[in-house]
C-alpha cells in the first residue's frame, strides 16, 4: 500500500472537527481518489480536556501547535485556529520552514501575510493551499487557479459573507431592522458574539483581496479594499430597493486595468433578475468574468463544518496526489510571487454607475430643494425619487433616490456640498447599483 500522507490538525473547533469527521466518513473514497491514505497523526488545540464530539484517542496530542510541522510524523499541517497573527501565523511559518506543506482555512492570515507565506513556500518547495479560506465549501480558488487559468479575468465579484447575507435576507423577508435581526442571528449561532468582522465587511474584504490576487495576477493588497458593512442599512432601504426592482446584498467587487486595482466591499442594489439577487440565507456566490470563458458563477455554502472541511480535505487530496506522482508544487497565487504585478489602487472617481442615495432629513420646507440643488450643482441627475413619510417619533423623514449613470466623483461632490447641512440628521447613505 502507498505511504499515507500524514496530517497534523491545529485547531479542533468547527472546522477542525469537521475535517476529522470527513476524513473518517470518506476514508476509502479519499484513498482511492488520492492514491494513498490520508491519515491524521496528531492534533492540537488550546484545551486538551474539552469534549469535541469526536474520538481523539487515535491521534497524538501536541500542546504547542507552533512545532507541529517540525514533528517527524507529520507531512502536512492544517491550520484551523484563526486570527491573522499569533499562533496561527507562527505555526504556519515554522511548518513551511520545516519543509512541510500547509493547508489553512484562515482568510485573515492569508489576506495579511499570504504573499510572505507563499514566497516562503516557493523557497522551501512546499505546497501552501487555502481553498477553505474563501467562500467555504465552494471550489472557487481551484476554479480560478485551474479551471479558468487560460483566461484574463476582467472582473470578479460576489457575496462573500454568509452572516451578512443571512441578516439581509431575514431583513428582506421580515421587514425588521438590522439590530433586531443581528441579535436573533447571534442567538441562533449564525453570527459571532463579536460580529464586527462580518457585519463591517472585513471578512468579505479579506476574501476579496485573495480572490483578486488570484484572478488578476496582482500582489495581494488587503489594505486598499474600500470596505463598508451592512450596519447602517434600515428596513426602509430594503423596502425602497424592492419597490425599485432591487434587493440589497453585500457585494465584494474587484477589477484590474489601466486605472489600477479596484477592490470594494459595500452593500449594493442588485437587480432582481441578476443571479446574485437569488442568493439567499448563508449562501455565498462568486462571479468571475473571463475573456474567453465568459461569466462563471460559483455558488454554495460559504461556511459550516461540512462545507469548509470539504474544501480543506480537497486541498489535502491535491497534495497527496502531487507528492505521490512527484508533480510540481503549484504556486499558491497561481503564479510565482515574483510574477505578481504590484498594481496601485484604482481611484473610484472616474467609475461610471448609478447609485441609491438615502438621506434622513428634518421634516421642514426646503429640504428636498436643498438636496436637489446640491445634486444639480455637482452634475448628478436623478432617475427616481422617493420621499417617505415621517420616520417615527424623531420627526425625521427619509428621502431616497436613484441617480442616472454618472461618475462616482459627482455623487461625492454632491455629498460634499451637503456636508454640515443642518437639514440632515445623519450622514447620507450611498449604495452603488450592480450593473450587468
Ligand atoms: N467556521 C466556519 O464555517 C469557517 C469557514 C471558513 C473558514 N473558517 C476559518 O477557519 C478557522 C477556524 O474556524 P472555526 O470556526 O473552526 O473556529 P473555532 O470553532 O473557534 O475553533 C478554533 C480552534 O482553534 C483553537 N485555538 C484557538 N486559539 C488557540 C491557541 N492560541 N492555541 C491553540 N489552539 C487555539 C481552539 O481551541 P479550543 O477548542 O481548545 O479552545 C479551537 O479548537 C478560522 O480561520 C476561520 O476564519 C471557518
Amino acid at each position: 500500500m502507498a505511504e499515507p500522507l500524514r496530517i497534523a490538525l491545529a485547531g479542533l473547533g468547527t472546522v477542525g472537527v469537521g475535517v476529522i469527521r470527513l476524513v473518517e466518513a470518506n476514508k476509502a473514497l479519499i484513498e482511492r481518489r488520492a492514491g494513498r491514505p490520508i491519515a491524521i497523526t496528531v492534533v492540537s488545540a488550546r484545551d486538551r480536556t474539552r469534549a469535541r464530539g469526536v474520538d481523539l484517542s487515535p491521534y497524538a496530542w501536541e500542546d504547542d501547535m507552533v512545532i507541529l510541522g517540525e514533528r517527524a510524523d507529520v507531512d502536512v499541517v492544517v491550520e484551523m485556529v484563526g486570527g491573522s497573527d499569533g499562533p496561527a501565523l507562527a505555526c504556519s511559518r515554522t511548518t513551511i520552514e520545516a519543509g512541510k506543506a500547509l493547508v489553512t482555512a484562515n482568510k485573515a492570515m492569508i489576506a495579511h501575510h499570504g504573499l510572505e507565506l507563499a514566497a516562503k513556500a516557493e523557497e522551501h518547495k512546499v505546497a501552501l493551499k487555502f481553498e477553505a479560506a474563501v467562500a467555504g465549501g465552494i471550489p472557487v480558488i481551484k476554479g480560478l487557479r485551474e479551471g479558468a487559468a487560460a483566461n484574463a479575468i476582467e472582473r470578479v465579484y460576489g457575496i462573500l459573507n454568509g452572516t451578512c447575507n443571512y441578516i439581509l435576507t431575514v431583513m428582506e423577508d421580515s421587514g425588521r431592522d438590522f439590530a433586531d435581526v443581528l441579535a436573533e442571528a447571534q442567538a441562533k449561532g449564525y453570527a459571532e458574539a463579536d460580529p464586527a468582522f462580518d457585519v463591517e465587511g472585513i471578512d468579505a474584504a479579506h476574501k476579496l483581496s485573495i480572490l483578486a490576487a488570484i484572478a488578476f495576477g496582482t500582489r495581494l493588497d488587503f489594505a486598499s479594499v474600500d470596505t463598508a458593512g451592512i450596519t447602517r442599512l434600515r428596513a426602509a432601504d430594503i423596502a425602497q430597493a424592492h419597490a425599485l426592482g432591487y434587493v440589497i446584498r453585500l457585494i465584494g467587487m474587484a477589477d484590474a486595468g489601466s486605472e489600477g486595482l479596484f477592490q470594494r466591499v459595500q452593500p449594493h442594489l442588485v437587480p432582481m433578475d441578476h443571479p446574485l439577487a437569488h442568493v439567499d440565507g448563508a449562501t455565498n456566490a462568486v462571479v468571475a468574468e473571463g475573456n474567453f470563458s465568459g461569466r462563471l458563477l460559483f455558488q454554495g455554502a460559504g461556511a459550516g463544518d461540512g462545507p469548509t472541511a470539504s474544501a480543506v480535505v480537497a486541498d489535502l487530496i491535491d497534495i497527496a496526489r502531487s507528492t505521490r506522482v512527484g508533480g510540481e508544487v503549484a504556486n499558491a497565487f497561481s503564479m510565482p510571487v515574483a510574477e505578481l504585478e504590484a498594481m496601485a489602487p484604482a481611484p473610484s472617481g472616474h467609475r461610471l454607475g448609478r447609485a441609491y442615495l438615502r438621506f434622513m432629513v428634518k421634516d421642514r420646507p426646503g429640504v428636498l430643494a436643498e438636496i436637489a440643488a446640491a445634486l444639480r450643482d455637482a452634475g448628478v441627475s436623478i432617475e427616481s425619487l422617493i420621499q417617505k413619510g415621517r420616520a417615527g417619533e424623531s420627526g425625521e423623514v427619509m428621502v431616497a433616490l436613484v441617480t442616472h449613470e454618472g461618475p462616482e466623483s459627482a455623487v461625492s461632490e454632491a455629498l460634499r456640498l451637503l456636508e454640515g447641512s443642518d437639514s440632515l440628521s445623519e450622514a447620507p447613505l450611498v449604495l452603488h447599483i450592480l450593473e450587468d
